[in-house]
């Protein structure tokens, strides 16, 4: 099966359950004037994390990775009156540009934008009571995944959900031997998953228009230390 049927699925997809939608495609053009690199989820996937903030009722919710804000609008239009995101995002760049996008979506009074580089950011975040959080989304640097997990745990409750972008990256996931640091990032939060017996979890592989790759998806059962 080609790449050009997965795009013209992912399209047909995209009418059937993504109504049209102005502010997001001008999110979208507002990232592609700006020059960000395209790695923002589909909309699919976006609906996606919609919907599980949703299902889960999440009202409160952290994103480590924001780029141009597109997955951040997704959840954020998620949240209840009262709800609240903060993401975060290292380049000063990509900041700007979400902020001005999330301006447009009318979200910026539920959006807390914290630029600088998640491991310094996160213990800030700890260290103003902020938390527990019901939903994760880490879709940042893919080597400090394992960290970003650990952080999410040490943030969350019995019942959040944390989602984990990229994680199967055109199959590259299975090379133990890959010498490429993003899939043995990868890898080795898997190997984390693995032997975590706080948390249930499994991944989908996924096909679509930005290719072939997957996410996780974990539910904490127990916060408990050992
Ligand atoms: N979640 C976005 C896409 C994020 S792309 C969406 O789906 O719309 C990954 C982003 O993580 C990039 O903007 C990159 O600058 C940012 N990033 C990379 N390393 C980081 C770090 N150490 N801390 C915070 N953000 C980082
Ligand atoms: C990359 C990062 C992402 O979060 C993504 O969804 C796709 C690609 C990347 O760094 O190549
Ligand atoms: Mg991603």
């Amino acid at each position: 099966m080609s790449d050009e049927r997965w795009t013209a699925v992912d399209d047909y997809l995209n009418e059937v359950f993504v109504a049209d939608d102005p502010v997001l495609d001008s999110v979208l053009a507002a990232n592609a004037t700006a020059g960000l690199p395209p790695h923002d989820v589909t909309p699919t996937q976006g609906k996606l994390l919609y919907l599980l903030a949703r299902i889960s009722a999440a009202a409160s919710i952290l994103e480590i990775g924001t780029l141009g804000g597109y997955s951040t609008i997704w959840l954020a239009r998620a949240l209840p009156a009262d709800g609240r995101l903060v993401t975060i995002e290292f380049d000063r760049k990509h900041a700007e540009v979400a902020r001005a996008n999330i301006e447009r979506a009318g979200l910026s009074a539920k959006v807390d934008l914290r630029v600088g580089k998640a491991l310094d950011v996160l213990p800030r975040i700890e260290a103003e009571g902020q938390g527990p959080f019901d939903l994760f989304f880490i879709d940042a640097d893919k080597p400090s995944n394992a960290e970003y997990f650990a952080w999410a745990l040490q943030l969350s409750r019995p019942g959040s959900v944390i989602v984990v972008d990229n994680v199967v990256r055109g199959g590259a996931v299975v090379d133990a031997a890959s010498t490429d640091a993003s899939t043995q990032g990868v890898r080795r939060f898997m190997d984390v998953l693995a032997n975590e017996p706080r948390v249930d979890a499994t991944a989908i592989q996924t096909v679509g228009l930005k290719g072939y790759d997957g996410f996780v998806i974990v539910l904490v059962k127990s916060t408990e230390t050992a």
